[in-house]
């Protein structure tokens, strides 16, 4: 396996780390991407929250989303000695909280099904909340607090983690991939613009653009949306928090993850228009309305991005990890809206099935085979998975 030439085809946030610790393994790794680093990647807010994001029927997506929030801190100092550079990690935890009493209802929900399954979360009233964390406005009304949902700066990340794969011996080449190729059986290279790259391995791990690549794939990936704002401190202006804040305002979710220096990246919006990165007036309104009754002060900030990205949407909300179609093929995409949370989890099973080894044990659901025959087309996945209730 350690002469075996692999082709990354992604290197946003899972490519780059699947690439790293391939690399690093003794793999001959290319990374093959037009703007390494990039899509939704860069865009993201870096919410690293299992259990603030958790939505019931979404079990196993909670359970992997645990499994690897807890060996995010592991994962950061690896990537940090690796890279020589710092992974961005942030420990302080986060909040959730409510405005309004339909919003308060809500929460309660999420606390109650939370504890059945065994993770109790804090609640706090509104003055508690704002002991906290002073910028909470008075429209908080209550929440719960989750100090083991992190957060990291994307950006600090992606530079690590392209640092670290370089350095242990991956190729970055800038070029967009068109076609995995396979002999019937196995793969045999990747078709890019102009030329063929031949492979004994191929991962796709392209987000929102992967399911192009392979008819194994058709079907399975799709585009989702989020507009995202960067907010800049200015001076005089209220402290930003300092764990991330989710919360709900009259029923909409928006969301606070604090960068060092005192900026906010305020997110995110969620929409499928297909692939459509402009950056909307009414997208860029809803956020700052309902970030704004969370946390007033950020009217005295700086405006300083906005920003689309394109979320990979599997058709259950779960990635798809794992072997399929000819031989060789790995994939390791549709992480919708966890791409960040799932990377260490997602490395370190790409890493598992490069050696033939058994996947962790929460990463099985992500199986890609659970979608019967992954060449079908959409409705009839849709049709299967109706079948398997
Ligand atoms: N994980 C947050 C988002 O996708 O917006």
């Amino acid at each position: 396996m350690t002469n075996s030439r692999l082709t990354v085809i992604g290197a946003g946030v899972i490519g780059l780390s699947c690439a790293w610790r391939a690399a690093s393994a003794g793999l001959q790794v290319t990374l093959l991407d037009p703007a390494p680093a990039s899509g939704a990647s860069w865009v993201a807010g870096g919410m690293l929250a299992p259990v603030t994001e958790a939505w019931p029927g979404e079990e196993a997506l909670l359970e992997l989303g645990v499994e690897s929030v807890r060996r995010w801190p592991g994962f950061a100092e690896e990537v940090a000695a690796a890279a020589g550079r710092p992974a961005g990690l942030r420990t302080e935890g986060t909040v959730v909280v409510a405005t309004g009493a339909g919003d308060r209802a809500e929460l309660d929900t999420l606390a109650g099904y939370l504890a059945r399954l065994g993770r109790a979360v804090e609640r706090l009233s509104g003055r508690e909340l704002r002991r906290l964390e002073p910028a909470l406005g008075p429209d908080v009304r209550g929440g719960l607090s989750v100090p083991d949902d992190l957060a990291v700066d994307n950006r600090m990340l992606l530079a690590a983690l392209r640092a670290a794969a370089e350095r242990a011996g991956a190729a970055v080449v800038e070029s967009a991939a068109r076609a995995v190729l396979d002999d019937g059986t196995r793969v045999t290279g990747v078709r890019t613009d102009g030329a063929e790259l031949p492979s004994d391995l191929v991962l796709v791990s392209a987000g929102a653009h992967s399911a192009a690549l392979h008819p194994v794939l058709r079907g399975l990936v799709r585009p989702v949306k989020g507009e995202i704002l960067r907010l800049a401190h200015r001076a005089g202006a209220f402290p930003a928090p300092s764990r991330t804040v989710r919360a709900l305002v009259d029923g909409r979710p928006v969301y606070a993850v604090p960068r060092n220096g005192g900026g906010l990246v305020i997110g995110a919006t969620q929409a499928e228009t297909g692939f459509d990165t402009e950056v909307t007036v009414g997208g860029v309104r809803d956020l700052l309305r309902d970030a704004e009754r969370v946390l007033p002060g950020i009217a005295e900030y700086a405006l300083a991005e906005s920003a689309a990205g394109l979320r990979p949407g599997s058709p259950d909300n779960l990635p798809l990890v794992g072997a399929v179609g000819p031989e060789g093929l790995l994939v390791a995409t549709g992480h919708h809206r966890n791409g960040m949370l799932l990377a260490p989890v997602t490395a370190d099973a790409v890493l598992a099935l490069l050696h033939g080894r058994p996947v962790p044990e929460s990463v099985r659901a992500a199986d890609p085979h659970r979608f019967r025959g992954a060449h079908q087309h959409p409705e009839e996945v849709a049709r299967a998975r109706v079948d398997q209730r």
